[in-house]
């Protein structure tokens, strides 16, 4: 038995039984916390032990899991006048600002709440592997080091925009669009010459605020901390929420594990009321959401109407999930709810279509479903996955700009009758769904892998410890340039020379005839 033990140990790996994890997720946005909750359900699957600090409460209850709830996440909304995205008003540069902001505007809560002090009173040798949420929260990084410098895995269920690939050590920015545009693989000179302009922009950006974020921090955790981009430099993988499936193909490096979709799952059983809807719909139904950020109560009466005239013109019953009262004239085929559940609603074989802000989470719930899209992508990382969608023939795009009765009419018919979208997303849907294990099971078993081997710099392209010049080779193009300038003239030089005294020596020849 001893000796099975024994040999069980080498042959699977070190187990990993039990850990102790601190899990930092300071985005403030309910679908984030949806994503990673899921990624807790996986590590208590396994018996760990998970302490969370964040803006939701808990939606799973298990004595093994630990929510340190930061209040007051809604003040600091109501300051950011989020429903102004509604109208597509953004640059592609002002949407990067936007974010900037966003990450910002919570470092006076989050560094001043108790829920930090909760977690600051736990014995620094509490946890065995953080795991950080990096789209916000960076002021955050000092934990890092007050816990001892444990194995982190950082992750982003967000996308993969370029501050998060820089901090593991990646940049493809000469055909990976920024999530701000709505550019795909296959960008024009023009188009290329902007997205590297942004992917500057963002790190400058980056490195604009990580100086405030580090200031913030010091006053927090003391003048001594570590510097941020030291601490990013010990990030050992990032669990990315990228699939190649509908995501740009991008070459990954080791330590970017893809665990897109994570959150998918078959659906459940829906209440009977609306199950018998579904059921019974002859027509079909349309299901629209704008997600959980973004109100649509906040739309200006006009586009309001243009919504619900529309859907009065169609057969198909329409499930709306809405959050004000406010709505008169509702068609009776359009059911207004506060909220729906999403998932299983998709998972009906009745719903022909889903009308999207085109976010991460609601993209990959409508693929993994085979649901085609019609996308409004209002700001940031939407406007590419809606650009995907469109680029790819799983549905169809619209700007809330460009929202009229007839756009609006127009666009959903085609993608309701036209059998391209329909069989295109079926087949993502079969793709996406042929994996030889779930990314949550990926998830798992790469944080356990960690957990298990600590230090994953061999995981790590050396990238990471270069500045940007020698990344991009900048220097050694500058290099060539001046020693073939060097050359280029030295040869000028010696051919004016040679002509010189050749013409003089013609001129003397012709003069002393
Ligand atoms: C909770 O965690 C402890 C140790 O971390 C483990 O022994 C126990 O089995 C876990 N309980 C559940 C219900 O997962
Ligand atoms: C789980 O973590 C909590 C802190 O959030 C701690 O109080 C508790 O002792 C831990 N449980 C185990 C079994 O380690
Ligand atoms: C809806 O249809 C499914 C099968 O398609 C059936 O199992 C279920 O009982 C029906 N439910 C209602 C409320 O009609
Ligand atoms: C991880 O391993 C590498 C290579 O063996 C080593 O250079 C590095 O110092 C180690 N890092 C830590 C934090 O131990």
């Amino acid at each position: 038995m001893f000796l099975r033990a024994i040999l069980m140990h080498y042959f699977i790996g070190a187990s990993v039984d039990c850990a102790n994890i601190l899990f930092v997720s300071p985005v403030a946005s309910p679908s984030h916390h949806i994503w990673n909750e899921v990624l807790v359900s996986g590590l208590l699957e396994k018996r760990h032990n998970i302490t969370l600090i964040g803006h939701e409460e808990a939606k799973i209850k298990s004595i093994n899991y630990t929510v340190l709830k930061i209040t007051g996440m809604d003040q600091v909304y109501e300051t950011l006048n989020i429903n102004e995205l509604l109208y597509n008003k953004n640059t592609p540069l002002e949407d990067l600002q936007l974010l900037w902001d966003y990450i910002l505007a919570f470092a006076d809560l989050d560094l001043n709440s108790n829920a930090l002090e909760r977690l600051l009173s736990y014995p620094k040798d509490a946890f065995d592997l953080i795991i950080f949420d990096i789209v916000c929260g960076h002021y955050f990084y000092p934990l890092i080091e007050y816990f001892g410098n444990p194995p982190i895995v950082v992750l982003s269920p967000f996308a993969l925009p370029p501050y998060i690939l820089d901090a593991i050590g990646s940049q493809f920015y000469s055909f990976f669009p920024i999530i701000y545009t709505t550019y795909t693989d296959q960008m024009t000179f023009w188009q290329r010459l902007e997205n590297t302009f942004m992917n500057l922009c963002e790190y400058y950006y980056k490195w604009k605020n990580m100086k405030v974020m580090y200031e913030l921090a010091q006053k927090r955790f003391g003048g001594d901390i570590v510097e941020f981009d030291k601490v990013e430099r010990q990030f050992q993988i990032l669990l990315a929420n990228y699939d190649a499936t509908v995501d740009f193909a991008i070459p990954l490096l080791p330590n970017i594990i893809p665990v897109g979709g994570l959150h998918t799952k078959r659906s459940s059983k829906l209440p009977n009321d609306l199950l018998k809807i579904l059921n019974n719909s002859k027509q079909g139904v349309i299901f629209f959401s704008f997600g959980t950020n973004i109100h649509p109560s906040g739309l200006s009466p006009e586009k309001k109407k243009i919504f619900l005239n529309t859907f009065g013109k169609l057969k198909e019953i329409i499930l709306w999930k809405y959050d004000g009262d406010d709505l008169e004239d509702v068609p009776k085929n359009v059911i207004i709810k506060k909220w729906y559940q999403q998932n299983d609603i998709l998972g009906h074989k009745n719903v022909k279509l889903f009308i999207t802000h085109s976010g991460g989470l609601s993209t990959r719930e409508a693929m993994y479903h085979g649901v085609p899209v019609l996308g409004i992508p209002l700001f940031m990382d939407q406007l590419n996955n809606a650009e995907k969608m469109q680029v790819r023939k799983l549905g169809r795009r619209l700007f809330m700009r460009d929202l009229t009765e007839e756009t609006l009419y127009e666009s959903i018919n085609d993608v309701l009758n036209n059998p391209i979208y329909k069989d295109n997303m079926k087949r993502t849907s079969e793709l996406f769904r042929d994996q030889k294990e779930t990314a949550l099971e990926r998830a798992v078993y790469w944080i356990e892998y960690t957990l298990r081997h600590k230090n994953l710099s061999h995981l790590s392209v050396r990238t990471r410890d270069m500045n940007i010049y020698q990344r991009e080779n900048l220097d050694l193009f500058g290099f060539i340039f001046v020693v073939a300038a060097a050359v280029l003239i030295l040869i000028c030089i010696m051919l004016k020379c040679v002509y010189k005294s050749y013409t003089s020596e013609s001129y003397n020849k012709i003069k002393s005839d």
